[in-house]
């Protein structure tokens, strides 16, 4: 069967973890990596001396131009992931980007605009947390209103742990310059992304953060956000990167019942009398309505960015619909950009947030900004993910 012929840009934490899904296991059987492209001399002689048969460059224009891919996976830091979505869209080169597609709303739109003049083109977004069974079944639960209206939510996401070494090796992360924010705009984004996904888009938000409490770093690791919708359903997202013993737990109240995720478990709390009876019954004043416990455990496999990557092959190889197009990264950016000039001016926002506004009290920050130089070099990132070989899998087929 034919192959997608790939090409990465960005050989780093991220970008290696893919090669080594490609190269030592059989996840993305449609996937032959036959090119990579990485601007640090330092990170592109590892990749020589590690991974035989990939074409190697060190100018991504020139892998784009080399004829050898038909598709192209983005892996570099935010900021240049717009400006190689259209180089590839120009030559005809399909691509799954990495979230966020963009940090502004605005460079979203841009781009997705940009897009629409290449239709046969297929443009992806690496949402990977939406192939997660617990999120689908979830959302089939919300979306038939098995248990009514959904009235609050509470998500308590506190498990992006990150250690100070993380960013100490990163030239980019934690910078304003590099990264546009840090925790919300880079991991959080997924639950934000859930979010919407599974509740809409709230009416207004907000922010408070705490900007390096427990890392040194210029952006946020910790914040508390408020949540609000027409129909006046509330909830609260709260997030860190530097809190240990964290933990990702979804709470949402509906009209008969409270909904718990957490882990593989969605846990009802259903209640099985009439609220309003009891609304009414003077003698009950301090009782709860009686409830039944169901609980649904997950068993199927979470495919996870395998399984993204599998459907944009499915898409290009055999013109299936793309299951997750490049639009459904939009509204986790337009979300993260409200949720940060919330912070920024320390008020509520509405949501869509003035973009102007959010684009220049950004740019203020990545002034004054600087990118952690001493770090460009670094190996640390790359063998991580290779030490961490054993726990995703890995046959070690191309290692040290
Ligand atoms: N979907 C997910 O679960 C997930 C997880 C981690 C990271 N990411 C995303 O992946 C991207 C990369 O993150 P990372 O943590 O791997 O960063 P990283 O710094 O470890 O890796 C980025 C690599 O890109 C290289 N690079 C930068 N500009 C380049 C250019 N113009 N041409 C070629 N190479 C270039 C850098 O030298 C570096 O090696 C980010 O967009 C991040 O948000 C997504």
């Amino acid at each position: 069967m034919k192959k997608l012929r790939l090409g990465i840009i960005g050989f780093g934490k991220h970008g290696s973890h893919y090669v080594r899904r490609y190269l030592e296991t059989d996840d993305c059987e449609n996937i032959e990596l036959v090119a990579l492209a990485e601007n640090n001399q330092t990170r592109l002689d590892y990749a020589r001396k590690h991974l035989k048969g990939v074409k190697l460059f060190d100018d991504a224009i020139e892998m784009l131009d080399s004829g050898l891919i038909d598709a192209c996976q983005i892996v570099v830091p935010h900021f240049d992931h717009s400006h190689y979505a259209v180089e590839c869209f120009k030559r005809g080169i399909h691509v799954l980007c990495e979230k966020p597609l963009c940090v502004n709303a605005s460079e979203v739109r841009k781009l997705l605009n940009e897009h629409k003049k290449y239709k046969d083109v297929v443009f992806g977004v690496m949402l990977n947390q939406r192939k997660n069974p617990l999120y689908i079944k979830l959302k089939e639960l919300i979306d038939n209103k098995t248990y009514g209206e959904v009235k609050m939510i509470n998500w308590e996401i506190t498990d992006w742990y990150r250690t100070q070494t993380y960013f100490d090796e990163s030239y980019w992360h934690g910078t304003w310059i590099g990264e546009g924010g840090g925790l919300f705009i880079n991991q959080a984004i997924h639950q934000l992304d859930l979010w919407q996904w599974l509740f809409g888009m709230p009416q207004k938000v907000l922010t408070k953060f705490g900007y390096g409490v427990g890392h040194d770093i210029e952006t946020e690791d910790e914040g508390v956000v408020y949540l609000e919708y027409e129909n006046g359903t509330r909830g609260v997202f709260v997030s860190a990167t530097d809190r240990v013993c964290g933990r990702n737990v979804l709470e949402i109240y509906t009209d008969k019942a409270r909904i718990s995720v957490e882990k593989r478990r969605i846990v009802i709390n259903e209640i099985i009398e009439d609220v309003k009876d009891l609304e009414n019954d003077y003698r009950r004043m301090y009782k709860k309505p009686k409830e039944k416990e169901t609980v649904i455990e997950i068993t199927e496999h979470d495919p996870k960015h395998e399984g993204v990557v599998n459907d944009f092959a499915d898409a290009v190889l055999n013109k299936k619909e793309l299951k997750i197009k490049a639009e459904e990264g939009y509204n986790s950016v337009a979300l993260c950009n409200a949720i940060y000039l919330s912070s920024f001016l320390n008020k509520e926002i509405t949501i869509p947030c003035d973009e102007e506004l959010y684009n220049k009290e950004l740019e203020e920050r990545r002034k004054n900004s600087h990118y952690r130089e001493k770090a460009r070099n670094s190996l640390s990132g790359i063998l991580s993910s290779y030490d961490d070989g054993v726990i995703n899998g890995y046959t070690n087929r191309i290692i040290k």
